[in-house]
């Protein structure tokens, strides 16, 4: 019973994170045209610190109820032994990598990211996001 509670837990929070980065990217880039710089900065600034306070919490329960999936999934890493194992296991692999990205972007220097690494860092979560996303399905399929 509580496995697909975990499951909708898992899914809500990878919706709500994979969305915040598919917004700062697809729209929040595209101020860059409208504004100046110093505009960009302070609008990116303040989105940065409310992503501060709410991702972490997001983030901490994805990973733990992922962890939490992932040990009845995949017991003793006997899942190995198949092909949704490994891919189960390429997609812990890219999140792992989102989750170095994210900690190192949450403890950026002054609380600050210049403006060129802000659109970098998010272009390549939302890549890496995409990768878990399609192997999280893919997984079942292939
Ligand atoms: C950025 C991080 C992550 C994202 C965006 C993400 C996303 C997803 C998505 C979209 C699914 C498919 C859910 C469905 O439609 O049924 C899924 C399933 C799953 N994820 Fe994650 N995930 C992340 C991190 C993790 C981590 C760190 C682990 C384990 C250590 C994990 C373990 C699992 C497992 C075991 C399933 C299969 C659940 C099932 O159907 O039985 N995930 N994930």
């Amino acid at each position: 019973m509580w496995y697909p509670l975990l499951l909708l837990l898992h899914l809500s929070c990878a919706i709500v994170f994979a969305g915040g980065v598919a917004f700062e990217v697809v729209i929040l880039d595209a101020l860059h045209r409208t504004f100046d710089r110093a505009t960009m900065e302070r609008i990116e600034r303040v989105v940065m610190q409310r992503a501060r306070r709410v991702m972490p919490w997001i983030v901490g329960t994805l990973y733990a109820s992922g962890v939490a999936m992932f040990t009845v999934r995949c017991a003793g890493f006997r899942c190995l032994q198949t092909h949704f194992g490994w891919l189960l296991l390429a997609k812990v692999a890219l999140a792992l990598a989102v989750l170095t990205v994210f900690v190192k972007a949450v403890r950026a220097r002054g609380g600050i990211l210049d403006p060129c690494r802000f659109r970098r860092t998010h272009r390549i979560v939302l890549v890496l996001m995409a990768g878990i996303v399609f192997l999280a399905k893919a997984m079942f399929y292939l």
